[in-house]
């Protein structure tokens, strides 16, 4: 040991060596980044969203940079299920990191097949499940905004599958707390929030959308605040362990979901500024442990001094 603090976290049945994980869509399936960084050294690892067939994804552009952030409209772009399998997660299998599969689907079916198929692989430790892409047209958005959907998709999905479920949230609700409790309630083990803010950018010049989708997904240091809020709500109306994200930069960025409410973290965008960032993000908290004498990382979990 270097003497830096014990980070290891434990959401539910799933086990982490640190509580820094990389988001969703951010890191591919990690075989780019594992030329950039040590894999090995990540809390965890949340696929791009998986569907059961090939996905093309939406017209270009579908990349446009904001201020603070970035606007995306991929639309779940991705090899299908079993390409998915037989390439990418055989690749993913070798790393000593939790293997967390995002499972997207355009109808409740398709959620149930890929689950039950991804339970009898081996190297999957959790899925997270998708019910919040801002760029799919057909399902996506009332997947994630209906509560009583969301408690019947969780409910059939325990039944075929017995890997922890991570229910992904969207922001684009009125009240977060509700779907929050609706996936609770049909069984979610974990919950990860947010998912990218609805948003959208003008070309002024040829009066045209600046994503070929029209609309999209912003994330960033712009949607942070409003993460950061989503999650103490939801920390306070759910006794599941939540994963926080949303504009992590820094350690600092981190400390504020977890203070808030968050067991755990995932780095998302910063990841396209410095594949650096996750493992600097892990540093970064230990410090702060040992600089403010805290011994252990779960204290620090939900310790935001006010009153509920
Ligand atoms: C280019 C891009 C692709 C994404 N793809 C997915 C995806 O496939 N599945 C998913 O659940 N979230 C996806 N997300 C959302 C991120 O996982 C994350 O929830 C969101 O970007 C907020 O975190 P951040 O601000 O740190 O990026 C994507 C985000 C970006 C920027």
């Amino acid at each position: 040991m270097n003497g830096l603090p014990d980070l290891r976290v434990k959401l539910g049945k799933l086990e982490l060596k640190n509580p820094v994980l990389v988001a969703s869509g951010t890191f591919g399936y990690g075989e780019e980044y594992a030329e950039l960084i040590d894999l090995n050294k990540l809390g965890g690892i949340m696929t791009k969203a998986v569907t059961l067939r090939p996905k093309e994804g939406n017209p270009p552009p579908r990349l446009v940079e904001v201020p603070c952030g970035l606007l995306n409209a991929i639309g779940l772009e991705n090899p299908g299920l079993e390409v998915f399998i037989r390439e990418k997660l055989s690749f993913l299998r070798k790393f000593d990191t939790k293997i967390i599969v995002n499972i997207a689907g355009e109808k409740e079916d398709d959620y149930l097949q890929i689950a039950k198929r991804l339970s009898k692989e081996n190297g999957v430790d959790a899925l997270e499940v998708n019910i919040s892409c801002p760029n799919v047209k057909e399902g996506g958005l009332s997947f994630g905004t209906d509560p009583k959907v969301i408690y019947l998709l969780v409910k059939r999905l325990k039944e075929v599958c017995g890997l922890p479920l991570i229910l992904k949230l969207t922001p684009n609700v009125t009240d977060i707390k509700e779907v929050a409790k609706a996936a609770e309630e049909g069984g979610a083990d974990i919950l990860s929030l947010v998912n990218t803010v609805l948003a959208m950018a003008v070309d002024v010049d040829t009066q045209r959308p600046k994503l070929g989708n029209i609309v999209g997904g912003l994330s960033g240091p712009a949607i942070r605040p409003i993460a950061v809020r989503m999650v103490w709500e939801v920390s306070g109306a759910v006794n599941i362990p939540i994963i926080g994200m949303g504009g992590i930069m820094k350690a600092e960025d981190a400390l504020e979901f977890v203070i808030a409410g968050a067991s755990a973290v995932a780095v998302g965008t910063a990841n396209f500024v410095d594949p650096r960032t996750p493992l600097k993000v892990i540093e970064g908290i230990g410090r702060y442990l040992k600089d403010k004498g805290i011994d252990s990382f779960a204290s620090l979990v939900g310790s935001l001094k006010v009153q509920r």
